[in-house]
């Protein structure tokens, strides 16, 4: 790791609806995740965040793990619905005295905390006013932004709007598969403006009510969109892929506004009102990249938009079905530097599923996951050989979790976490990561 800078910031992370459970303690409100996992077959095996890793409980332990792998930062998620329940209004002042309590505890345990405001936990009630693709869901998230800054904003100084605003909008409100479970590709493009707008509005508000310095920025998921042949018409969906995938994100970020062609694929113009696309492309201090996998298409002219269909490819995949590709991040890293060129990027969450076995004494024994970590720090150290201004690195996830739609099976952790009795156990991951982290400290002396 010798070519990474001396104060690269090395992390794990989380995401609260995935690790808290509690869901109905201390005035926690629904959000639209306990509404989707209602939804009979919504979520495999049907899983809920009922209870998740319990980690309301039993963050003192979790807090323990953190400290045990010695990285530099925690990035975890705060939870709408516990800190506003209405969505808009009164604050809960036992939901955020539980963020407050966790950020004292990390500071002095010399664990800088990267709070994301929105890992998609939507209160339910602002979904029953129209969620995202309604105008108003922006002005009240930056509303609820303000609170948090106001209240962490003495002691956090890196902050995240919006976590993946592709997910949002098009997984949930396209594909249909995560909250709010819809399938409109009109509902899709505005919950996709009055996202970015949000995360304009909130990174506005975080700064005025944050007290320390405040650092923000947003987090997306891009991914390389490569054709699967080289046939034109595979050419040109690879161009919609990248279009749908990285441009309709990064483009308004930067200033550029919605690309084109995208609008043209569509055929359907973002709800954009005078002064919008000043305020989403409001400068942020860093990008925060979050990378899986990349994008390998053919051309699909029946289906959905953006009319472009992932294809399989031979070679190794995860638990997830997902390629593994290490090239892929590196080739992300460098583009976005090249062509929109952030201050900053963090690669803010990174890793892989696998099916663990426990062995009888215990242990697990990761070493595909340990494969994968390795692999991708060689894509990050080519890419800043490259000169992407990289600040750091976050392994997804801290612990085992609820993945979302795929439900409990699917498990990312560094840390194995036994669903029945809640016991966690580090795996031989988390004490490689350990290692790596202790190694570059030393090499920075
Ligand atoms: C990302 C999400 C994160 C986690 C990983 C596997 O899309 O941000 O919460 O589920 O995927």
């Amino acid at each position: 790791m010798h070519h990474l800078p001396q104060d690269f910031v090395w992390g794990v992370a989380t995401a609260a609806y995935q690790i808290e459970g509690a869901v109905d303690v201390d005035g926690r409100s629904p959000s639209i995740w306990d509404t989707f996992g209602r939804v009979p077959g919504a979520i495999a095996n049907g899983d809920t965040g009922d209870v998740a890793c319990d980690h309301y409980h039993r963050w003192p332990e979790d807090l323990g793990l953190i400290r045990e792998l010695g990285v530099d930062a925690y990035r975890f998620s705060v939870a709408w619905p516990r800190v506003i329940p209405t969505g808009t209004g009164a604050v809960n002042a036992k939901g955020l005295a539980f963020y407050d309590r966790l950020v004292d505890e990390l500071l002095a345990a010399g664990i800088r905390p990267f709070v994301t405001l929105y890992h998609w936990d939507l209160p339910q009630v602002l979904q029953d006013k129209g969620g995202w693709p309604a105008r108003h869901t922006a002005e009240a998230f930056a509303d609820y932004a303000a609170v948090v800054a106001g209240a962490l904003g003495d002691r956090v100084t890196d902050w995240t709007t919006v976590n993946e605003p592709l997910c949002v909008a098009w997984i949930g409100h396209l594909e249909g598969t995560m909250a709010p479970g819809l399938r409109d590709l009109h509902r899709a493009i505005d919950a996709s403006h009055h996202v970015l707008l949000g995360h304009g509005l909130a990174t506005q508000a975080i700064r005025a009510a944050a007290s320390a310095r405040a650092d923000v920025g947003i987090v997306l998921n891009p991914s390389p969109a490569d054709a699967a042949t080289d046939r034109p018409e595979d050419a040109a969906a690879a161009v919609r892929a990248d279009g749908h995938t990285n441009r309709w994100w990064l483009d308004p970020l930067y200033g550029r506004g919605y690309p084109r062609d995208m609008v043209e694929t569509y055929g359907y113009e973002p709800p954009v009102l005078d002064g919008d696309l000043e305020t989403i492309a409001t400068p942020t201090d860093y990008l925060g990249v979050n990378y899986y996998f990349r994008a390998v298409v053919a051309d699909d002219p029946s289906g959905p938009a953006p009319y472009a269909k992932q294809v399989e490819v031979s070679g190794r995949h995860t638990a997830m079905g997902w390629e593994v590709n290490p090239g892929g991040l590196a080739r992300i890293l460098t583009r976005i530097a090249a062509d929109y060129a952030p201050e900053r990027i963090f690669v803010t969450e990174q890793g892989s599923a696998w099916p663990d076995v426990v062995e009888p004494d215990g242990s697990i024994a990761d070493k595909d996951r340990i494969d994968y970590l390795e692999q991708h720090l060689e894509a990050i150290n080519a890419a800043v050989d490259a000169g992407v201004p990289l600040a750091g690195y976050f392994v997804w996830s801290l612990l085992d979790n609820l993945e979302w739609a795929y439900g409990y099976d699917k498990r990312f952790g560094l840390v194995h976490v036994d669903y029945a009795t809640q016991q966690r156990t580090m795996k031989a991951s988390g004490r490689r990561y350990a290692e790596i982290v202790r190694e570059h400290r030393a090499a920075r002396g």
